[in-house]
C-alpha cells in the first residue's frame, strides 16, 4: 500500500483498480441490457464508466470519501455519462439492494465479511457479485479466474451468485 494512500474513517484505503483489471471483472460479470449494476466504495467511477460502454445498464456508486467523490464526478462530467450513472454519497451500509442484478466490489476482507451479511439478507437470487484481491469469508465463489495484467502482476477474481 502507497505511503499516501487516504484511508475512510473505518480503514478503508481509497486504491484504484486497474482499468484492466476492471474489464475482466466486467466481463465475468455478463452484463446485460436493462440491467441495474452497483459498485459499492465506487472510487473514481472507472468501474461504472467501463460497464455502460459494455451494455446499457444502469449504473450507481456509492461513496463517501470526499477525494473520491471529486473524481468520480469530474470523469463522470468528462465522459458525459452524467444521464447514465448517479453517484450516491452515502455509507453503502444504507444501500437499497433490492432491485439489483450485479455489483461490483473493490474492498478489504474485513469489510467484504462485513458487507456480506447485508448482501446475503438483501439481494435478490441470482445476482452476480464479482470482486479481486479478497474473496468474501464464508462464501463459496462460482468461479476464480487468475489474470496476469500486462506488467505480469497477478490478480485473482473472485465471482459469486446470489442463491
Ligand atoms: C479499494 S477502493 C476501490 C475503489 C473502486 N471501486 C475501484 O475498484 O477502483 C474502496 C472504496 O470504497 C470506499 N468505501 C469504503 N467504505 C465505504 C462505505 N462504508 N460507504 C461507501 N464507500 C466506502 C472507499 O472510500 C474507497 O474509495
Amino acid at each position: 500500500m502507497k505511503s499516501q494512500t487516504v484511508f475512510t474513517s473505518l480503514g478503508e484505503p481509497y486504491e484504484l483498480t486497474p482499468n484492466e483489471v476492471v474489464l475482466e471483472k466486467l466481463r465475468l460479470l455478463n452484463l446485460q441490457d436493462g440491467e441495474v449494476l452497483l459498485d459499492l466504495g465506487c472510487g473514481d467511477a472507472r468501474s461504472l464508466l467501463a460497464a455502460r460502454k459494455i451494455a446499457d445498464v444502469t449504473c450507481i456508486g456509492y461513496e463517501i470519501l470526499p477525494i473520491a467523490l471529486e473524481a468520480a464526478a469530474e470523469n463522470i462530467k468528462k465522459e458525459n455519462a452524467t444521464d447514465t450513472i448517479e453517484i450516491r454519497e452515502e455509507d453503502f451500509f444504507h444501500a437499497d439492494l433490492c432491485k439489483v442484478n450485479a455489483i461490483i466490489l473493490y474492498l478489504t476482507r474485513n469489510m467484504l465479511g462485513k458487507i456480506s451479511l447485508k448482501l446475503e439478507n438483501e439481494l435478490p437470487v441470482g445476482t452476480r457479485i464479482v470482486t479481486h484481491d479478497f474473496d468474501i469469508p464464508a462464501w463459496e465463489a462460482e468461479k476464480i479466474v487468475h489474470f496476469k495484467s500486462s506488467k505480469s502482476i497477478p490478480f485473482t477474481i473472485y465471482l459469486y451468485r446470489q442463491k
